[in-house]
C-alpha cells in the first residue's frame, strides 16, 4: 500500500500519518454487512455471464460469508493498513480462499461499490426511520385519545389566543410526523437505483448484466448514467433534509414540552424517569430530554449544510471528497433514530395538570371572538361587533373581571343584542365544540381525526410489511 507507492523517499512515520488520515475504516466498517451482500450479488452476475465459473463464485461467496460471521464474532482485525471496509474484506478474502479472491472485483470499482453499500444501507435505515416514526404516531394517538377531555389555550405569538382541545393540539404534531413519513418514503424511491456496474466512471467492457444484479439485491431500477451514478449523493442529501426537518418538529415539540413543564405554565409533568435533577439545587427537575432533542436539531441540519457543502462544485466524477459523505449521514441516522426512541417512551408517562390547563384557557379574554361571532349571528357586520367587543375587554380589564364574568346589564351596555344564551357562549367547552369547521378542534371533528389516523397508521403498518424496501 502507502509503503510501496513512497517507498524510499518518505519516513515510515509520516507513511502512517497519510494512512491515517486518509482511512475510513472507523466510520464505514458499519458498511460491512451490504458491502458483501453487494460483493455476493455481484459474484453470481459474474458467474452467470460467464466472467468467472460457476465453481469460483461459490468459493468467493462461501468465503465472503465467513468473513460476514466473522465481523458478526468479532474475531476479524481493522487496521488503518487497509483503507476502507471494501479492501478490509477484499485482504481478508484473499487470505481465506487465496489468489481466486483478485477475481472479485472484475468489472468494478470501489466507486461504483460504496455507491451501492450506501444505497442498501439507507434504504434499510430508511426504513426503520420509517417503522419507528409509526410508533411515534402511535404513542400521540394513544396519549391524544387518552386525554380527550382536556382544554388548554391554544397560542398564537405566544399570547393565549382560543381554547383548543389538547388532543386537536398533539394531533397537530401527528400531522407533521405523518409528512416526515411521507418525506422519508418519497426519497426512497430515490435512494433505491441500482450503481453497481459503473465501474469506476465510464461504464466496462465486461459483457455483465446490471439488472440481474440489481434483482438479486432487490432494486426496482438501474442507474442509466455511469457517471451519474458514482458521483451522485442527491440521495443522501435528500434524506437529510427530510432529517432536518423532522428534527425542526422534534424542536418544536420539545419546546413546548419544557414551557409547559415551566412553574409558569405548569401544564405537564414529565415522568422522573425522564428527568433529571440539579447537582447544586434540590427543588430542580429539568427537563433534560426535550432539550437534548431540541439541541440536536442543530447537529442533524449540520450534517445537511455539512454535505451539500461537500458536493457543491465537485467536477465530476467521483472525488475523495465524497469519502466525507459518512460521517454526516452516519450521525443523522443515529440521532434522528434515538430521539424518535425515546420520544416515543416518554410521551405516555408525560402527566397532564389538566386543572392548571383549563384554567389557563378560561382567564386572558380568550373568548372575545365568540362574543363578537355571537354578535355577528344577532346581524351585526363582523367590523362593528370587533368594536364593541374590543370595548368589552377594556372595560373588563378595568373592573379585573373575564367577560363571562361581567353580569347581563354590564354587558348588555355594549350591545343591546346580548340576552343570558350568552354565557354558555362564552364557555370554554361550547366555544371548542362550536367549531366544527372541517380541521378545526370540535370534540366530534379531532374523534374523528384520531380514528382517521388510526386506520391510516394501520394500513401504512400492513403495506410496510407486505412491501420491500422502497417500493
Ligand atoms: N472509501 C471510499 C469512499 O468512501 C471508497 C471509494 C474510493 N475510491 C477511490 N477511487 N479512492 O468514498
Amino acid at each position: 500500500m502507502s509503503e510501496k507507492v513512497w517507498g524510499g523517499r518518505f519516513s515510515e512515520k509520516t507513511d502512517s500519518r497519510v494512512e491515517m488520515f486518509t482511512s475510513s475504516i472507523d466510520f464505514d466498517k458499519r458498511l460491512y454487512a451490504h458491502d458483501i451482500e453487494g460483493s455476493i450479488a455481484h459474484c453470481k452476475m459474474l458467474a452467470k455471464v460467464s466472467v468467472i465459473s460457476q465453481k469460483e463464485a461459490a468459493i468467493l461467496i462461501k468465503g465472503l460469508r465467513k468473513i460476514k460471521s466473522d465481523i458478526e464474532k468479532g474475531s476479524f482485525e481493522f487496521t488503518d493498513r487497509l483503507e476502507d471496509i471494501h479492501m478490509h474484506i477484499e485482504d481478508r478474502l484473499q487470505q481465506e480462499v487465496g489468489k481466486v479472491a483478485q477475481k472479485l472485483h472484475t468489472a468494478r470499482s470501489r466507486n461504483d461499490q460504496v455507491a451501492v453499500d450506501v444505497r442498501m444501507y439507507l434504504r434499510d435505515e430508511t426504513g426503520k426511520i420509517i417503522g419507528k416514526l409509526g410508533a411515534l404516531r402511535k404513542a400521540i394517538l394513544h396519549f391524544a385519545k387518552l386525554h380527550m377531555d382536556v382544554i388548554l389555550p391554544g397560542y398564537t405569538h405566544l399570547q393565549r389566543a382560543q381554547p383548543v382541545l389538547l388532543p386537536h393540539h398533539l394531533m397537530a404534531y401527528y400531522e407533521m410526523f405523518t409528512r416526515d413519513v411521507e418525506r422519508f418514503s418519497e426519497g426512497l424511491k430515490r435512494i433505491n437505483v441500482m450503481p453497481l456496474g459503473s465501474a469506476a466512471l465510464a461504464g466496462t467492457t465486461y459483457p455483465i448484466d446490471r439488472e440481474y444484479t440489481a434483482s438479486l439485491l432487490s432494486f426496482p431500477k438501474v442507474s442509466a448514467n455511469s457517471i451519474d451514478s458514482v458521483s451522485d449523493r442527491d440521495f443522501i442529501i435528500e434524506f437529510l433534509s427530510a432529517a432536518s426537518i423532522c428534527m425542526m418538529h422534534f424542536s418544536r415539540i420539545s419546546e413546548e414540552l419544557i414551557l409547559w413543564s415551566s412553574s409558569e405554565f405548569g401544564f405537564i409533568e414529565l415522568s422522573d424517569a425522564f428527568s433529571t435533577g440539579s447537582s447544586i439545587m434540590p427543588q430542580k427537575k429539568n427537563p433534560d430530554v426535550p432539550e437534548l432533542v431540541r439541541g440536536k436539531f442543530g447537529r442533524v441540519l449540520g450534517d445537511l449544510v455539512a454535505l451539500l457543502t461537500l458536493m457543491k462544485s465537485l467536477p465530476l466524477a467521483y472525488n475523495r471528497d465524497m469519502q466525507g459523505d459518512k460521517e454526516p449521514l452516519f450521525d443523522s441516522v443515529d440521532t434522528l433514530k434515538s430521539c424518535i426512541d425515546i420520544y416515543t417512551d416518554m410521551i405516555p408517562k408525560i402527566s397532564v395538570n389538566k386543572k392548571t390547563m383549563y384554567e389557563a384557557s378560561t382567564s386572558g379574554f380568550l373568548n372575545a371572538t365568540d362574543l363578537a361571532d355571537y354578535l355577528v349571528n344577532k346581524g351585526v357586520t363582523f367590523r362593528e361587533a370587533h368594536h364593541c367587543v374590543g370595548s368589552a375587554v377594556v372595560y373588563a380589564i378595568e373592573n379585573k373581571k373575564e367577560l363571562n364574568e361581567l353580569n347581563l346589564t354590564e354587558l348588555q351596555s355594549f350591545s343591546s343584542l346580548i340576552s343570558s344564551d350568552i354565557f354558555d357562549v362564552l364557555d370554554p367547552k361550547e366555544m371548542i365544540d362550536r367549531r366544527t369547521s372541517f380541521g378545526g378542534t370540535a370534540t366530534a371533528n379531532v374523534t374523528d381525526a384520531i380514528s382517521a389516523a388510526e386506520a391510516a397508521l394501520e394500513k401504512e403498518k400492513l403495506a410496510l410489511s407486505e412491501t420491500p424496501p422502497g417500493e
